[in-house]
């Protein structure tokens, strides 16, 4: 059995600010250091909490969740500095510090932005890295826990196994994903059908807010909680910086079952596909079972050196003995074998998901660097009608064109569904068969132009059989071809209204009025940032 595939007034005025934004002047430097130590009550210097360009870990300390090569090169801009916070207090002082001197700031957990958003800015900025503050309090007899920012999901895993087996959460199934991102855009894994996403189970939080305030949730009133669960890159995004998570336990059963089966286009791959589409958001919520498609070496076969493989790949939450009927009642053709299944606790089912061997120790959960890091693009869609067995054909054959690509289909359905698409900024929900993540990933920067054109010419050819007014995407799997904010982020509702209709729908009006009460400077902002209200429309009362 094979688990592999888890696998932006004068002209003068004009050139003074520009000149100033790009280089700040060292006394400028020295008077954001000489806030940032007052305000946060250290003594100077410390060489663990702030490093600036001449600190002799500032490299190491920047690239150590530059999760994206592509944002790692000589020509990528840098931060002026980084505070890596052990304290509250560190990050309230970066705030009021970086606000008072100009800077921008991005918030880092995990560093998984896929534009790079939490450590790249055209505009002079510091990045606030939250690798410090990842301390996961699990109580169990409550069911519930509080996760700081910085945690990895496979951290937050481990910590509740370690207190219990038949207890888990529905996040993400990359371990080095952080959850302060990870949780501010949504949060899907392999038992999202069953439980919602990691935002919808979400029950308070603490946030720093862009007057250094500390907040919990009632004291953010539930506009602006409501905005952090899902409003994507919700704080250091567009509302301020999320430290920490109350999250509510979900219960599993103490044997849960993976399964694994593999097709090629020669066996069969394009109609087993075509049958999937119609199945797997109608199967059992206790059952998830996602398709991966990609590029394999055929070299065997005389008549081609590369063909597609398609592997269906599933957590069911019970033992292969329950599994087995429900699988050959509703999807006879995929021919679910007993060898084609093994059953095991949930915290190990979370391994082969990312191609980690069965047997590997569970203790790699806690390891913060992903397996390898290489160059990417990534795009996504939603599915709202089976794609028919021509389209499938024709993406086979694009597919066929770039070896490094892979697309992962996430059925939908179960809990999803019976959530309404506005409990949550998080709209897609209601009538959605299944999600499509679209990825490519390189080794060379000269290899970047042609990837991402390829991308470009596989995303425009998957318009006919996606979702339309909006072309919908999932904010935590960010695209700047979607569209970006003009004017270092202080763009227009309407101009921003290009890119986040996709990612919010109806939301992204609400989020732009709880923007506007929360952060009327815009401080926190960034490419695809919230913009604010405008105050015409807000006096008519829209
Ligand atoms: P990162 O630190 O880069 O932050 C992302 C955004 O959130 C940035 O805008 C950042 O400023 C902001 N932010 C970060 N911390 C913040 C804080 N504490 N307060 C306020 N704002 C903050 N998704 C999914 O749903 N299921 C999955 O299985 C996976 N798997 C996966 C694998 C890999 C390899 C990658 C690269 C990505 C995923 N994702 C995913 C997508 C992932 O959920 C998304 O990239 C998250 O935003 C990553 O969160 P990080 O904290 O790691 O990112």
């Amino acid at each position: 059995m094979g688990f592999s595939a888890f696998g932006v007034l004068t002209l003068s005025y004009i050139l003074f600010v520009s000149f100033s934004l790009a280089t700040p002047s060292s006394s400028f430097h020295e008077n954001f250091v000489n806030c940032f130590y007052f305000k946060a009550n250290l003594s100077h210097p410390n060489s663990q909490v702030l490093f600036t360009k001449n600190s002799s870990s500032y490299s190491s300390v920047l690239q150590s969740a530059a999760q994206n090569l592509r944002f790692s090169t000589t020509s990528t801009p840098k931060p002026q500095l980084i505070v890596k916070p052990t304290h509250e207090s560190h990050i309230q002082a970066a705030i009021v510090c970086s606000k008072k001197h100009g800077l921008q700031l991005r918030a880092r957990s995990g560093g998984h932005d896929y534009e790079g958003l939490s450590y790249v800015s055209d505009v002079p900025f510091i990045i606030v890295d939250l690798a410090n503050l990842r301390s996961v309090r699990i109580d169990i007899e409550d069911e519930s826990a509080w996760v700081e920012s910085g945690a990895t999901v496979g951290e937050l895993y481990y910590r509740i196994a370690e207190k219990s087996k038949v207890y888990a959460f529905p996040a993400g199934s990359s371990l080095t994903v952080g959850v302060g991102g990870h949780f501010s855009g949504g949060g899907f894994g392999t038992i999202f059908r069953k439980y919602g996403l990691a935002a919808d189970n979400v029950v308070d939080a603490r946030i720093i807010d862009v007057n250094g305030r500390v907040l919990d949730r009632q004291s953010m009133g539930e506009d602006l909680f409501w905005a952090i669960r899902g409003g994507g890159g919700g704080g250091g995004g567009s509302f301020g910086v999320v430290v920490s998570w109350k999250i509510k336990l979900v219960p599993v059963p103490s044997i849960v079952t993976i399964c694994s089966v593999q097709k090629t286009l020669e066996q069969g791959a394009t109609k087993l596909l075509y049958k999937w589409q119609t199945v797997a958001d109608k199967l059992p919520e206790d059952l998830f079972l996602h398709a991966t498609i990609g590029v394999v070496d055929a070299s065997q076969n005389a008549n081609k050196s590369k063909t597609i493989l398609v592997s269906f790949d599933g957590l069911f939450l019970g033992g292969v003995e329950e599994l087995l009927p429900l699988v050959q009642e509703s999807f006879p053709e995929l021919d679910l074998e007993h060898g084609d299944c093994l059953e095991m606790s949930w915290i190990e089912s979370v391994l082969p998901f990312v191609g980690f061997s069965v047997h590997e120790s569970i203790d790699v959960l806690l390891n913060r660097t992903q397996q390898s890091i290489s160059f990417f693009k990534a795009k996504s869609d939603y599915v709202e009608e089976p794609i028919p067995g021509a389209g499938l054909q024709g993406l086979m054959e694009i597919l066929l064109e770039d070896e490094a690509a892979y697309m992962i289909l996430t059925p939908y359905g179960g809990k999803m569904s019976a959530i309404s698409d506005s409990e949550t900024p998080f709209p897609h929900r209601s009538g959605i068969i299944y999600k499509i993540l679209y990825m490519v990933s390189w080794e060379t920067n000269k290899e970047t132009k042609d990837h991402i054109s390829w991308m470009r010419k596989l995303y425009a050819y998957m318009k006919p059989y996606v979702s339309k007014s909006p072309r919908a995407a999932y904010v935590n799997y960010r695209d700047l071809d979607l569209g970006r904010n003009k004017n270092g982020g202080n763009t227009s509702y309407a101009q921003a209204s290009v890119w986040g209709l996709k990612y919010f729908k109806n939301n992204f009006k609400r989020l732009a009025h709880i923007k506007t009460n929360t952060d009327p400077s815009n401080f926190f902002r960034n490419e695809q940032s919230i913009p604010l209200f405008p105050l015409s429309e807000k006096k008519q009362g829209n």
